[in-house]
């Protein structure tokens, strides 16, 4: 198997768990050196030697909250120091909260998620843009399905999703003249830890989540892995794409929600 994305350096935020963890995983498995954090230490550092044991790649875990512009900051700079340069930035952790209609969402916590899922995503861009253009580098932002068809009682999330998609293009415009693309991608339902903390919350977990798997044509949900594959495309294959909103969905968005049977 050819190594498609050999000695780059990518950064991947919240890379400990779910999405974050399948593009972790995928970048190594290319041969890229990968610095990604989470809040938590002990996931990320078990993760981190796992890879470093499989290889061909490396990684290295660093903790740091995205939503304090110091710990941005210091990834940023860790990342530099490591490796002495950056290729790609995934910008990937987020939260998704319990749904709630708009007439319980208080403006603190509509604030909230804007620091955590939007400026995040501009801030660990900025500061990376520097060392992303000396190597023609790229961003991938990970945003949502839903930014594009909407969801029940989740107007902050999906107006944060829906930022991103927007930011992404109007990044692209400005870096272009420095060779740096800027994509993103959208996953509908994929089973991570976020997914499983929501469904969590409802009646009933397991009645949720097989809803959750029938709302795609395919019948059944993403993968992380899935996820890893998508990414590495954007970062080491799609040298022609900047700006574009890339749907991870098993065709959710098809057929007016209206899915065909699935056998089981
Ligand atoms: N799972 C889905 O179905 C789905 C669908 C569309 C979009 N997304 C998006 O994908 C991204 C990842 O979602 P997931 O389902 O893998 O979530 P997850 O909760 O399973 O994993 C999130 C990761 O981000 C880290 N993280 C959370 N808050 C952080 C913070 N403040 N600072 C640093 N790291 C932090 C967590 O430690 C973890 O490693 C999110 O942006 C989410 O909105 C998920």
């Amino acid at each position: 198997m050819s190594l498609r994305y050999l000695s780059k350096v990518a950064i991947v935020t919240g890379g400990s768990k779910g999405i974050g963890r399948g593009i972790v995983k995928a970048f190594v498995e290319n041969g890229a050196k990968v610095v990604f954090c989470a809040r938590g230490g002990e996931a990320g550092k078990d993760l981190e030697a796992e890879l470093n044991g499989a290889g061909p790649g490396s990684c290295t875990f660093v903790s740091c909250d995205v939503s304090k512009e110091e710990d941005i900051k210091r990834l940023i700079t860790i990342t530099v120091e490591t490796h002495g340069r950056i290729d790609c930035l995934v910008n990937n952790a987020g939260w998704h909260p319990p749904h709630q209609p708009t007439d319980e969402t208080t403006a603190e916590e509509f604030r909230d998620l804007l620091q955590l899922n939007l400026l995040s995503y501009f801030l660990a861009s900025k500061l990376a843009l520097p060392y992303l253009r000396l190597h023609q580098g790229n961003i991938i932002n990970i945003s949502s399905l839903v930014a594009t068809i909407g969801q029940k009682h989740a107007v902050p999330y999906v107006a944060t999703k829906g930022a991103i998609i927007s930011m992404t293009k109007a990044m692209a415009v400005d870096e272009s003249v420095h060779k740096v693309r800027v994509n993103c991608i959208s996953p509908g339902n994929v089973m991570t830890p976020l997914w499983e903390e929501l469904a969590g919350q409802s009646p009933d977990a397991a009645a949720t989540i097989r809803a959750g798997e029938r709302c795609q044509l395919l019948g059944r949900m993403g993968t992380e892995a899935e996820c890893g594959r998508a990414a590495i495309f954007l970062a080491a294959d799609a040298t022609f794409c900047t700006g574009i909103d890339l749907w991870l969905s098993g065709g959710a968005e098809l057929n007016y929600g209206e899915k065909s049977q699935i056998s089981s």
